[in-house]
């Protein structure tokens, strides 16, 4: 079953379209510090507005606990994207009250406004279906039909993605349905040679991932601190370096299925290792079997994949036809720390094939340190829900849409 999109729900003019987005933005002090979220969700609004459409969307922000909480209101967002579509924009301080049922009320063809953060009202992530489904109903009053298209959350059985698309005739939006081809691209057939980079700092945040992934790819990459349990596995002293010892039999299995399957399973040869967490920690280059040998001793931690390395991942990821990465290969937020991302990120733009940069840290590393999202194939919106996706997982807010 393939995903329904927005042409299903035939000619909108007049309707009242209610879009789902992911508006899951960092804020400091009050203001966007990356509004790519944001922008993404223009195509489809901005399709819909000039249809003629009376556009209602909303999104969460943070993990407010079912009540209002103002550091997470979606206020800076409506503000952001009147900006970026050039239109004026509602906002509703409040998301099914008054506020909300005046702003939509208020609403002419071509228009839009922003309801306020959909998890301020307990029945948004509610685990009981009839508290959930409650609240979906009073999203529903708003809108002829809705729109999915925060593919960030399709992961989340949340009333908004999941209980609304029910209620209403509904449609994956454009970024969705762009978001859902690219990734399915990863699993179904890849072209070849094919190469996954993964980093971060925990394994066990990757196991789904590695499990769907490790049969389908030609060459892994494994970086950031997580590479530490598997370097652990393989009989290395890593110092201080972060590891999960309840891991350590998980990567030894990884390591011998690659060499099973006969795929390339690339580990940090060296690693920059630091006297402590901090950005002006005194460091130094060590290989991997000599992590403990630098002037720190067995105190050291490793902050990044070292030089050698990002030469040794920056070939293979620059020879191959597609890529996916998810993880920044260091504390790229420190400065002394962030040229392996940053190494992996630039070898990304110089391979030809498709690209992708998974969702969360990754984008936000790679625009961290320059890049812009069209210098790769693809820049993936949805953190956990990219990679559940790769899980091979069934995610509720795409099967809801016809997605199978
Ligand atoms: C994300 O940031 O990955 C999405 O917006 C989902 O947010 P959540 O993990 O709070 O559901």
């Amino acid at each position: 079953m393939t995903l329904r999109t927005l042409d299903s729900l035939g000619d909108l003019a007049g309707k009242r379209v209610f879009v789902r987005c992911d508006f899951n933005v960092p804020l400091s002090d009050g203001r966007i510090t990356d509004d790519g979220r944001v922008r993404a969700a223009l195509p489809t609004l901005t399709a819909l507005l000039d249809a003629g459409a009376r556009v209602v969307t909303s999104s969460h922000l943070g993990r407010p606990k079912g009540a209002p909480d103002p550091q997470f209101s979606l206020a800076p967002v409506a503000e952001r994207l009147g900006e970026l579509l050039g239109r004026p924009v509602a906002f509703a301080s409040d998301t099914v009250g008054s506020a909300a049922q005046e702003a939509v009320d208020a609403l002419e063809d071509g228009q839009i406004a922003v309801l306020e953060n959909l998890r301020f009202n307990a029945g948004e992530t509610a685990k009981d279906d009839a508290e959930r489904r409650a609240f979906a109903e009073q999203l529903a009053a708003f809108a002829d039909v809705m729109v999915s298209d925060g593919f960030g959350v399709v992961h989340r059985k949340q009333a908004s993605v999941y209980d609304l698309a029910q209620i209403l005739p509904s449609a994956a939006g454009a970024l969705v349905a762009h978001e859902v081809s690219v990734l399915e691209r990863l699993l179904e057939a890849p072209e070849r040679p094919y190469t996954v980079v993964l980093g971060g700092s925990k394994v066990s945040d990757k196991l789904g991932v590695i499990d769907s992934l490790l049969p389908r790819v030609n060459k892994l990459l494994i970086g950031g601190g997580m590479a530490y349990t598997f370097l652990a596995a393989q009989g290395h002293a890593i110092g201080k370096s972060l590891v999960e010892t309840d891991q350590i039999e998980t990567a030894r299995g990884y390591i011998q299925a690659a060499e099973e399957k006969g795929v390339e399973l690339i580990l940090p040869v060296d690693s920059e290792m630091a006297a402590s967490f901090s950005a002006d920690a005194g460091h130094a280059v060590a290989p991997s079997d000599a992590l403990e040998g630098t002037e720190f001793g067995a105190d050291a931690l490793g902050l990044d994949i070292g030089p050698e390395t990002a030469r040794l991942f920056a070939d293979a990821i620059a020879s191959s036809t597609t890529v996916f990465w998810n993880g920044p290969m260091g504390v790229f937020e420190f400065p002394a720390f962030a040229e392996g991302t940053r190494a992996v990120a630039d070898a990304l733009t110089r391979a030809s094939g498709l690209t992708v940069v998974g969702g969360g840290d990754s984008a936000a590393a790679a625009r961290t340190l320059g890049f812009a999202d069209d210098q790769f194939g693809h820049v993936s919106t949805g953190g956990g829900a990219s990679l559940e996706f790769l899980e091979g997982k069934k995610l509720p807010g795409l099967e809801v849409l016809g997605w199978a």
